[in-house]
Protein backbone atom coordinates (compact mmCIF):
# COMPACT_ATOMS: atom_id res chain seq x y z
CA UNK A 1 0.00 0.00 0.00
CA UNK A 2 1.46 3.44 -0.77
CA UNK A 3 2.56 4.98 2.01
CA UNK A 4 0.32 7.92 3.37
CA UNK A 5 0.34 11.13 4.95
CA UNK A 6 0.54 11.88 8.68
CA UNK A 7 -2.36 12.36 10.48
CA UNK A 8 -3.34 15.49 11.54
CA UNK A 9 -3.28 14.92 15.36
CA UNK A 10 -0.11 12.74 14.66
CA UNK A 11 -2.36 9.64 15.42
CA UNK A 12 -1.61 6.00 13.61
CA UNK A 13 -3.36 5.23 10.41
CA UNK A 14 -5.81 2.94 12.40
CA UNK A 15 -8.56 2.41 9.77
CA UNK A 16 -5.61 2.40 6.93
CA UNK A 17 -3.98 -0.82 8.65
CA UNK A 18 -7.35 -2.70 9.44
CA UNK A 19 -7.95 -2.64 5.25
CA UNK A 20 -4.62 -4.19 4.66
CA UNK A 21 -5.11 -6.40 7.29
CA UNK A 22 -8.55 -7.62 5.62
CA UNK A 23 -7.27 -7.65 2.08
CA UNK A 24 -4.22 -10.04 3.64
CA UNK A 25 -6.37 -11.92 5.43
CA UNK A 26 -8.74 -12.47 2.67
CA UNK A 27 -6.12 -13.55 0.32
CA UNK A 28 -4.60 -15.47 2.34
CA UNK A 29 -7.90 -18.00 3.78
CA UNK A 30 -10.27 -17.07 1.18
CA UNK A 31 -8.71 -17.13 -2.14
CA UNK A 32 -12.14 -18.24 -3.64
CA UNK A 33 -13.70 -15.34 -3.42
CA UNK A 34 -10.24 -13.50 -3.27
CA UNK A 35 -9.96 -14.03 -7.10
CA UNK A 36 -13.47 -13.27 -7.64
CA UNK A 37 -13.23 -9.68 -6.81
CA UNK A 38 -10.24 -9.51 -8.69
CA UNK A 39 -11.56 -10.71 -11.84
CA UNK A 40 -14.16 -7.60 -11.13
CA UNK A 41 -11.64 -5.06 -11.21
CA UNK A 42 -10.05 -6.90 -14.02
CA UNK A 43 -13.31 -7.26 -16.11
CA UNK A 44 -14.33 -3.28 -14.74
CA UNK A 45 -10.73 -2.31 -16.18
CA UNK A 46 -11.42 -4.34 -19.79
CA UNK A 47 -14.97 -3.55 -20.76
CA UNK A 48 -16.73 -0.48 -21.88
CA UNK A 49 -19.65 0.00 -19.19
CA UNK A 50 -22.35 2.16 -20.62
CA UNK A 51 -24.82 0.73 -18.92
CA UNK A 52 -26.96 4.32 -17.88
CA UNK A 53 -27.25 3.49 -14.28
CA UNK A 54 -23.50 2.83 -13.41
CA UNK A 55 -20.70 4.79 -12.75
CA UNK A 56 -16.93 4.24 -10.82
CA UNK A 57 -16.79 5.09 -7.24
CA UNK A 58 -13.35 6.56 -6.16
CA UNK A 59 -10.94 4.31 -4.27
CA UNK A 60 -11.30 6.75 -1.16
CA UNK A 61 -15.40 5.97 -1.60
CA UNK A 62 -14.96 2.08 -1.62
CA UNK A 63 -12.42 2.61 1.31
CA UNK A 64 -14.74 4.52 3.07
CA UNK A 65 -17.85 1.91 2.69
CA UNK A 66 -15.65 -0.69 3.50
CA UNK A 67 -14.38 1.09 7.07
CA UNK A 68 -14.60 -0.49 10.76
CA UNK A 69 -17.63 2.43 10.85
CA UNK A 70 -19.40 -0.75 9.25
CA UNK A 71 -19.37 -2.20 12.94
CA UNK A 72 -21.51 0.65 14.75
CA UNK A 73 -25.48 -0.01 15.79
CA UNK A 74 -26.94 2.99 16.11
CA UNK A 75 -30.60 3.47 15.29
CA UNK A 76 -31.71 7.36 15.45
CA UNK A 77 -29.68 10.31 14.29
CA UNK A 78 -26.96 12.29 15.37
CA UNK A 79 -27.42 13.47 18.82
CA UNK A 80 -30.70 11.40 19.33
CA UNK A 81 -29.54 7.65 19.08
CA UNK A 82 -31.31 4.35 20.65
CA UNK A 83 -27.55 2.93 21.08
CA UNK A 84 -24.51 3.86 22.43
CA UNK A 85 -20.97 4.49 20.67
CA UNK A 86 -22.06 6.65 17.76
CA UNK A 87 -19.47 9.51 18.64
CA UNK A 88 -17.95 8.87 15.36
CA UNK A 89 -20.65 8.40 13.63
CA UNK A 90 -22.83 11.42 14.53
CA UNK A 91 -19.85 13.64 13.34
CA UNK A 92 -19.78 11.43 10.04
CA UNK A 93 -23.63 11.75 9.46
CA UNK A 94 -23.37 15.61 10.43
CA UNK A 95 -20.94 15.94 7.68
CA UNK A 96 -22.80 13.95 5.34
CA UNK A 97 -25.67 15.90 5.41
CA UNK A 98 -23.74 18.98 5.40
CA UNK A 99 -21.91 18.24 2.53
CA UNK A 100 -24.92 16.76 0.27
CA UNK A 101 -26.92 20.29 1.64
CA UNK A 102 -24.40 22.19 0.19
CA UNK A 103 -23.68 20.12 -2.92
CA UNK A 104 -27.39 20.52 -4.00
CA UNK A 105 -28.43 23.88 -2.58
CA UNK A 106 -31.12 22.23 -0.25
CA UNK A 107 -32.03 23.16 2.95
CA UNK A 108 -32.52 19.32 4.47
CA UNK A 109 -31.32 16.09 3.92
CA UNK A 110 -31.52 12.51 5.39
CA UNK A 111 -28.72 10.29 4.14
CA UNK A 112 -29.92 7.45 5.54
CA UNK A 113 -32.17 5.91 2.75
CA UNK A 114 -30.58 2.27 1.88
CA UNK A 115 -31.47 3.00 -1.27
CA UNK A 116 -33.54 5.13 -4.11
CA UNK A 117 -36.35 2.81 -3.92
CA UNK A 118 -36.45 3.12 -0.06
CA UNK A 119 -36.64 6.72 -0.25
CA UNK A 120 -39.13 6.86 -2.51
CA UNK A 121 -40.99 4.19 -0.16
CA UNK A 122 -40.26 5.89 2.89
CA UNK A 123 -41.56 9.61 0.94
CA UNK A 124 -44.69 7.96 -0.29
CA UNK A 125 -45.89 6.26 2.98
CA UNK A 126 -45.54 9.67 4.71
CA UNK A 127 -46.94 11.79 1.70
CA UNK A 128 -49.60 9.53 0.69
CA UNK A 129 -52.48 7.90 2.52
CA UNK A 130 -53.05 4.14 2.20
CA UNK A 131 -55.45 3.61 -1.13
CA UNK A 132 -54.53 7.19 -1.86
CA UNK A 133 -53.45 8.53 -5.13
CA UNK A 134 -50.41 9.17 -6.64
CA UNK A 135 -49.49 10.13 -10.17
CA UNK A 136 -45.75 8.96 -12.06
CA UNK A 137 -44.78 8.07 -15.26
CA UNK A 138 -45.87 5.18 -17.13
CA UNK A 139 -42.85 2.20 -16.65
CA UNK A 140 -42.97 1.89 -20.30
CA UNK A 141 -42.62 5.29 -21.03
CA UNK A 142 -39.47 5.13 -18.85
CA UNK A 143 -40.72 5.53 -15.35
CA UNK A 144 -39.52 3.57 -12.58
CA UNK A 145 -41.09 0.58 -10.16
CA UNK A 146 -41.41 2.90 -7.54
CA UNK A 147 -43.74 5.24 -9.46
CA UNK A 148 -46.51 3.00 -8.95
CA UNK A 149 -46.31 0.19 -10.87
CA UNK A 150 -48.35 -2.72 -10.78
CA UNK A 151 -45.01 -4.97 -9.53
CA UNK A 152 -44.32 -2.86 -6.67
CA UNK A 153 -46.17 -2.06 -3.21
CA UNK A 154 -46.29 0.97 -4.63
CA UNK A 155 -49.00 0.28 -7.47
CA UNK A 156 -50.68 -1.89 -4.30
CA UNK A 157 -50.67 -0.05 -1.71
CA UNK A 158 -52.13 2.97 -3.56
CA UNK A 159 -54.08 4.02 -6.36
CA UNK A 160 -51.67 4.64 -9.06
CA UNK A 161 -52.22 7.17 -12.02
CA UNK A 162 -49.72 6.90 -15.29
CA UNK A 163 -49.25 9.84 -17.51
CA UNK A 164 -46.91 8.99 -20.47
CA UNK A 165 -45.01 10.55 -23.84
CA UNK A 166 -46.49 12.47 -26.58
CA UNK A 167 -45.53 11.56 -30.43
CA UNK A 168 -42.18 12.80 -30.19
CA UNK A 169 -41.69 10.79 -26.87
CA UNK A 170 -41.21 13.90 -24.89
CA UNK A 171 -43.07 13.97 -21.32
CA UNK A 172 -47.18 14.97 -21.94
CA UNK A 173 -47.21 18.04 -19.66
CA UNK A 174 -50.76 18.54 -21.06
CA UNK A 175 -51.67 14.96 -19.99
CA UNK A 176 -50.10 15.01 -16.66
CA UNK A 177 -52.26 18.16 -16.15
CA UNK A 178 -55.06 16.49 -17.12
CA UNK A 179 -54.48 13.44 -15.34
CA UNK A 180 -54.06 15.61 -12.24
CA UNK A 181 -56.65 17.72 -12.66
CA UNK A 182 -59.17 14.49 -13.36
CA UNK A 183 -57.85 12.45 -10.07
CA UNK A 184 -56.59 15.14 -7.67
CA UNK A 185 -53.07 12.68 -6.47
CA UNK A 186 -51.80 13.47 -3.03
CA UNK A 187 -48.22 12.87 -4.82
CA UNK A 188 -47.33 13.78 -8.24
CA UNK A 189 -44.12 12.33 -9.41
CA UNK A 190 -41.22 14.15 -11.72
CA UNK A 191 -38.41 11.58 -12.78
CA UNK A 192 -37.48 8.83 -14.77
CA UNK A 193 -35.24 5.43 -15.35
CA UNK A 194 -35.35 5.84 -19.19
CA UNK A 195 -35.48 9.37 -20.57
CA UNK A 196 -33.09 11.25 -22.60
CA UNK A 197 -34.56 14.75 -22.19
CA UNK A 198 -34.47 17.60 -20.19
CA UNK A 199 -37.06 17.28 -17.44
CA UNK A 200 -39.28 20.65 -16.45
CA UNK A 201 -39.56 20.52 -12.74
CA UNK A 202 -40.99 24.31 -12.34
CA UNK A 203 -43.92 23.01 -14.67
CA UNK A 204 -44.55 19.81 -12.78
CA UNK A 205 -44.42 22.26 -9.77
CA UNK A 206 -47.25 24.22 -11.06
CA UNK A 207 -49.39 21.19 -11.79
CA UNK A 208 -48.95 19.78 -8.44
CA UNK A 209 -50.22 23.13 -6.93
CA UNK A 210 -53.23 23.58 -9.42
CA UNK A 211 -54.21 20.35 -7.78
CA UNK A 212 -52.94 20.84 -3.88
CA UNK A 213 -50.00 17.72 -4.43
CA UNK A 214 -47.27 17.26 -3.26
CA UNK A 215 -44.19 17.26 -6.01
CA UNK A 216 -41.86 14.41 -5.64
CA UNK A 217 -38.69 14.50 -7.92
CA UNK A 218 -36.74 11.36 -8.26
CA UNK A 219 -33.42 12.88 -9.85
CA UNK A 220 -31.87 9.00 -9.60
CA UNK A 221 -30.38 8.72 -12.60
CA UNK A 222 -29.15 12.35 -13.31
CA UNK A 223 -28.30 13.49 -9.71
CA UNK A 224 -24.56 14.16 -10.83
CA UNK A 225 -25.82 16.76 -13.54
CA UNK A 226 -28.43 17.96 -11.11
CA UNK A 227 -25.13 18.72 -8.74
CA UNK A 228 -22.96 19.74 -11.54
CA UNK A 229 -25.72 22.22 -13.10
CA UNK A 230 -25.94 19.85 -16.53
CA UNK A 231 -29.40 19.66 -15.97
CA UNK A 232 -31.89 21.82 -14.04
CA UNK A 233 -32.35 21.64 -9.74
CA UNK A 234 -35.52 20.67 -8.74
CA UNK A 235 -34.32 21.06 -5.85
CA UNK A 236 -36.13 24.46 -4.81
CA UNK A 237 -39.42 23.30 -7.14
CA UNK A 238 -40.11 19.90 -5.56
CA UNK A 239 -41.22 19.48 -2.32
CA UNK A 240 -38.93 16.59 -1.72
CA UNK A 241 -36.24 15.11 -3.76
CA UNK A 242 -34.63 11.86 -3.99
CA UNK A 243 -31.73 9.79 -5.30
CA UNK A 244 -29.86 6.98 -5.40
CA UNK A 245 -25.92 7.87 -4.66
CA UNK A 246 -24.24 5.28 -6.78
CA UNK A 247 -24.78 6.21 -10.21
CA UNK A 248 -23.83 9.81 -11.58
CA UNK A 249 -22.86 10.46 -8.10
CA UNK A 250 -20.25 8.11 -7.55
CA UNK A 251 -21.08 7.12 -4.10
CA UNK A 252 -22.11 3.88 -2.70
CA UNK A 253 -24.84 1.86 -2.97
CA UNK A 254 -27.54 3.98 -1.27
CA UNK A 255 -30.22 6.95 -1.32
CA UNK A 256 -30.44 10.61 -0.37
CA UNK A 257 -33.77 12.49 0.32
CA UNK A 258 -33.42 16.35 -0.35
CA UNK A 259 -35.72 19.40 0.66
CA UNK A 260 -35.32 22.97 -0.77
CA UNK A 261 -37.37 26.09 0.05
CA UNK A 262 -40.28 23.77 0.73
CA UNK A 263 -38.53 21.92 3.58
CA UNK A 264 -40.93 23.64 6.78
CA UNK A 265 -44.41 23.54 4.74
CA UNK A 266 -46.85 21.21 6.30
CA UNK A 267 -47.16 17.86 5.87
CA UNK A 268 -50.45 16.54 5.04
CA UNK A 269 -51.63 16.65 8.40
CA UNK A 270 -51.54 20.91 8.16
CA UNK A 271 -48.98 21.15 10.68
CA UNK A 272 -46.22 18.87 11.05
CA UNK A 273 -43.54 20.40 8.72
CA UNK A 274 -41.82 18.08 5.85
CA UNK A 275 -38.45 17.57 7.23
CA UNK A 276 -39.74 16.60 10.22
CA UNK A 277 -42.11 14.14 8.29
CA UNK A 278 -39.16 12.75 6.52
CA UNK A 279 -36.76 12.09 9.44
CA UNK A 280 -39.49 10.63 11.07
CA UNK A 281 -40.43 8.68 7.45
CA UNK A 282 -36.82 7.23 7.13
CA UNK A 283 -36.63 6.08 10.69
CA UNK A 284 -38.53 4.34 12.65
CA UNK A 285 -41.69 4.11 10.14
CA UNK A 286 -39.52 2.56 7.31
CA UNK A 287 -35.65 1.86 8.61
CA UNK A 288 -34.45 0.42 10.92
CA UNK A 289 -30.68 0.43 11.95
CA UNK A 290 -28.52 3.08 9.32
CA UNK A 291 -25.73 2.07 7.09
CA UNK A 292 -22.79 3.86 9.54
CA UNK A 293 -20.13 2.76 6.41
CA UNK A 294 -22.04 3.48 3.31
CA UNK A 295 -23.32 7.18 5.15
CA UNK A 296 -19.33 7.96 5.53
CA UNK A 297 -19.00 6.54 1.68
CA UNK A 298 -21.58 9.21 0.54
CA UNK A 299 -20.06 11.81 2.43
CA UNK A 300 -16.99 11.06 0.55
CA UNK A 301 -18.78 11.32 -2.94
CA UNK A 302 -20.46 14.23 -1.90
CA UNK A 303 -16.87 16.10 -1.52
CA UNK A 304 -15.71 14.92 -4.69
CA UNK A 305 -18.66 15.41 -6.43
CA UNK A 306 -18.47 19.29 -5.04
CA UNK A 307 -14.89 19.35 -7.33
CA UNK A 308 -14.00 20.84 -10.48
CA UNK A 309 -13.20 17.22 -11.97
CA UNK A 310 -16.71 16.26 -11.40
CA UNK A 311 -17.95 19.30 -13.25
CA UNK A 312 -16.01 18.63 -16.06
CA UNK A 313 -17.22 15.36 -16.16
CA UNK A 314 -20.54 15.81 -16.58
CA UNK A 315 -20.31 17.80 -18.88
CA UNK A 316 -17.98 15.58 -21.39
CA UNK A 317 -20.90 12.58 -20.15
CA UNK A 318 -23.50 15.26 -21.78
CA UNK A 319 -21.46 15.80 -24.67
CA UNK A 320 -20.52 13.14 -25.33
CA UNK A 321 -23.67 11.36 -25.07
CA UNK A 322 -25.17 13.31 -27.52
CA UNK A 323 -22.15 12.73 -29.79
CA UNK A 324 -22.89 9.02 -29.55
CA UNK A 325 -26.82 9.18 -30.28
CA UNK A 326 -25.95 10.97 -33.29
CA UNK A 327 -22.99 8.24 -34.27
CA UNK A 328 -25.38 5.82 -33.97
CA UNK A 329 -28.52 7.75 -36.13
CA UNK A 330 -25.64 7.98 -39.04
CA UNK A 331 -25.57 4.20 -38.95
CA UNK A 332 -29.61 3.40 -38.86
CA UNK A 333 -30.38 3.32 -35.64
CA UNK A 334 -33.13 4.65 -34.39
CA UNK A 335 -33.14 6.68 -31.51
CA UNK A 336 -35.62 7.42 -29.30
CA UNK A 337 -36.38 11.30 -29.29
CA UNK A 338 -33.98 11.74 -31.86
CA UNK A 339 -30.72 12.29 -29.48
CA UNK A 340 -30.37 13.25 -26.07
CA UNK A 341 -29.95 16.25 -23.31
CA UNK A 342 -28.59 14.09 -20.55
CA UNK A 343 -26.52 11.15 -20.10
CA UNK A 344 -28.55 8.52 -21.91
CA UNK A 345 -29.24 7.40 -24.82
CA UNK A 346 -32.52 4.85 -25.89
CA UNK A 347 -32.25 3.15 -29.46
CA UNK A 348 -35.42 1.46 -30.70
CA UNK A 349 -34.53 -1.54 -31.92
CA UNK A 350 -38.13 -2.99 -33.42
CA UNK A 351 -36.57 -2.13 -37.25
CA UNK A 352 -33.96 -4.39 -37.07
CA UNK A 353 -34.00 -8.17 -36.35
CA UNK A 354 -32.78 -7.82 -33.04
CA UNK A 355 -34.48 -8.23 -29.28
CA UNK A 356 -33.33 -5.87 -26.26
CA UNK A 357 -32.02 -9.31 -25.06
CA UNK A 358 -30.22 -10.38 -28.12
CA UNK A 359 -28.64 -6.68 -28.44
CA UNK A 360 -27.72 -7.09 -25.10
CA UNK A 361 -25.82 -10.52 -24.60
CA UNK A 362 -23.94 -10.24 -28.30
CA UNK A 363 -22.69 -6.88 -27.36
CA UNK A 364 -21.72 -8.18 -23.68
CA UNK A 365 -20.06 -10.93 -25.20
CA UNK A 366 -17.81 -7.97 -27.05
CA UNK A 367 -17.14 -6.58 -23.77
CA UNK A 368 -20.01 -3.62 -24.71
CA UNK A 369 -22.06 -3.57 -21.46
CA UNK A 370 -25.53 -2.03 -22.29
CA UNK A 371 -29.02 -3.08 -21.13
CA UNK A 372 -32.73 -4.07 -22.22
CA UNK A 373 -34.78 -1.91 -22.43
CA UNK A 374 -38.73 -1.73 -22.56
CA UNK A 375 -39.53 0.97 -25.09
CA UNK A 376 -43.07 2.92 -25.40
CA UNK A 377 -45.35 0.22 -27.15
CA UNK A 378 -43.15 -2.44 -26.91
CA UNK A 379 -44.95 -5.72 -27.07
CA UNK A 380 -41.96 -8.00 -26.03
CA UNK A 381 -41.79 -8.71 -22.39
CA UNK A 382 -39.49 -6.78 -19.69
CA UNK A 383 -36.92 -9.97 -20.04
CA UNK A 384 -36.71 -9.84 -24.13
CA UNK A 385 -37.69 -6.13 -24.70
CA UNK A 386 -37.46 -4.12 -28.28
CA UNK A 387 -34.83 -1.24 -27.09
CA UNK A 388 -31.46 -0.82 -25.42
CA UNK A 389 -30.90 1.91 -23.22
CA UNK A 390 -26.63 3.18 -22.90
CA UNK A 391 -25.19 5.43 -21.07
CA UNK A 392 -21.68 7.60 -21.02
CA UNK A 393 -21.30 8.09 -17.53
CA UNK A 394 -18.55 5.77 -17.19
CA UNK A 395 -16.34 6.58 -20.75
CA UNK A 396 -16.76 10.38 -19.35
CA UNK A 397 -14.65 9.11 -16.07
CA UNK A 398 -12.40 7.35 -18.84
CA UNK A 399 -12.00 10.93 -20.04
CA UNK A 400 -14.40 9.71 -23.41
CA UNK A 401 -16.31 12.49 -25.12
CA UNK A 402 -17.39 13.71 -28.40
CA UNK A 403 -14.53 12.75 -30.32
CA UNK A 404 -14.36 8.99 -29.03
CA UNK A 405 -18.17 8.66 -29.79
CA UNK A 406 -17.65 7.97 -33.73
CA UNK A 407 -15.46 4.98 -32.36
CA UNK A 408 -17.61 3.52 -30.16
CA UNK A 409 -21.04 3.87 -32.18
CA UNK A 410 -18.81 1.98 -34.54
CA UNK A 411 -17.82 -0.77 -32.37
CA UNK A 412 -21.72 -1.36 -31.22
CA UNK A 413 -22.64 -0.87 -34.83
CA UNK A 414 -19.98 -3.62 -35.86
CA UNK A 415 -21.54 -6.12 -32.92
CA UNK A 416 -25.13 -5.54 -33.65
CA UNK A 417 -24.29 -6.11 -37.44
CA UNK A 418 -22.53 -9.50 -36.92
CA UNK A 419 -24.99 -11.16 -34.88
CA UNK A 420 -27.67 -13.19 -36.16
CA UNK A 421 -30.44 -13.85 -34.23
CA UNK A 422 -31.89 -17.34 -34.04
CA UNK A 423 -34.78 -16.51 -32.20
CA UNK A 424 -36.42 -13.59 -29.73
CA UNK A 425 -33.59 -14.62 -27.29
CA UNK A 426 -31.04 -16.95 -29.02
CA UNK A 427 -28.33 -15.78 -31.74
CA UNK A 428 -24.73 -16.37 -32.72
CA UNK A 429 -22.07 -13.99 -33.77
CA UNK A 430 -19.81 -14.84 -36.11
CA UNK A 431 -16.63 -16.05 -34.48
CA UNK A 432 -13.85 -14.41 -35.96
CA UNK A 433 -15.83 -11.19 -35.92
CA UNK A 434 -16.45 -11.57 -32.09
CA UNK A 435 -12.76 -11.84 -31.29
CA UNK A 436 -11.63 -9.26 -33.64
CA UNK A 437 -14.24 -6.67 -31.85
CA UNK A 438 -13.16 -7.74 -28.21
CA UNK A 439 -10.16 -6.97 -28.91
CA UNK A 440 -10.34 -3.83 -30.66
CA UNK A 441 -12.93 -2.91 -26.69
CA UNK A 442 -9.78 -3.98 -24.83
CA UNK A 443 -7.44 -1.90 -26.77
CA UNK A 444 -9.89 0.75 -26.15
CA UNK A 445 -10.20 0.67 -22.72
CA UNK A 446 -6.51 0.44 -22.73
CA UNK A 447 -6.15 3.45 -24.28
CA UNK A 448 -8.99 5.49 -21.67
CA UNK A 449 -8.10 3.80 -18.48
CA UNK A 450 -10.18 4.06 -15.60
CA UNK A 451 -9.61 7.14 -13.42
CA UNK A 452 -8.20 5.06 -10.64
CA UNK A 453 -5.75 2.59 -12.30
CA UNK A 454 -3.47 5.30 -11.84
CA UNK A 455 -3.95 5.81 -7.86
CA UNK A 456 -3.76 1.65 -8.38
CA UNK A 457 -0.53 1.97 -10.28
CA UNK A 458 1.33 4.33 -7.76
CA UNK A 459 0.27 1.69 -4.81
CA UNK A 460 1.43 -1.31 -6.71
CA UNK A 461 5.18 0.55 -7.08
CA UNK A 462 5.15 1.69 -3.49
CA UNK A 463 4.32 -1.85 -2.88
CA UNK A 464 7.34 -3.27 -5.31
CA UNK A 465 9.65 -0.91 -3.92
CA UNK A 466 9.02 -1.54 -0.51
CA UNK A 467 7.74 1.75 0.88
CA UNK A 468 4.48 0.46 1.99
CA UNK A 469 3.14 0.70 5.26
C1 LIG B 1 -35.81 6.92 -11.42
C2 LIG B 1 -35.33 5.86 -10.48
N1 LIG B 1 -35.76 5.89 -9.22
C3 LIG B 1 -35.38 4.97 -8.33
C4 LIG B 1 -34.51 3.96 -8.68
C5 LIG B 1 -34.13 2.95 -7.67
O1 LIG B 1 -32.85 3.19 -7.23
P1 LIG B 1 -32.11 2.22 -6.21
O2 LIG B 1 -31.40 1.21 -7.05
O3 LIG B 1 -31.19 3.14 -5.46
O4 LIG B 1 -33.15 1.61 -5.34
C6 LIG B 1 -34.04 3.88 -9.99
C7 LIG B 1 -33.11 2.80 -10.35
O5 LIG B 1 -32.60 2.60 -11.35
C8 LIG B 1 -34.46 4.85 -10.91
O6 LIG B 1 -34.04 4.82 -12.18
Amino acid sequence: MAPLPPTRSGAEHRQADLAHAGLAELHREDPELAGLLDAEVHDQDTTLAMVASSSIAAPSVLAASGSALSNVTAEGYPGARYHPGAVNFDEVERLAVRRATALFGARYANVQPHSCSSANLAVLAALVPPGGTLLGLDLDSGGHLTHGSPASVTGRHYRAVHYGLDTSGRIDYGQVAELAAAHRPAVLIAGASAYPRIIDFARFRRIADSVGAYLLADISHVAGLVAAGEHPSPVDHAHITTTSTYKQLGGPRGGLILSGRDHRAPGPDGRTPLDRLMQQAVFPQSQGTPAPASIAAKARAFALAAEPLFARTARLTVSGARALAAELACRGHRVLTGGTDNHMVLIDLRDSRLTGVVAERALEECGILVNRNRIPDDTRPPLVTSGIRLGCNVLAQRGMGPEHMRECAELMHAVLAATTPLSDTEYVIEPHQRVRLREHVRALCARHPLPHATARAAARDALRTGTSL
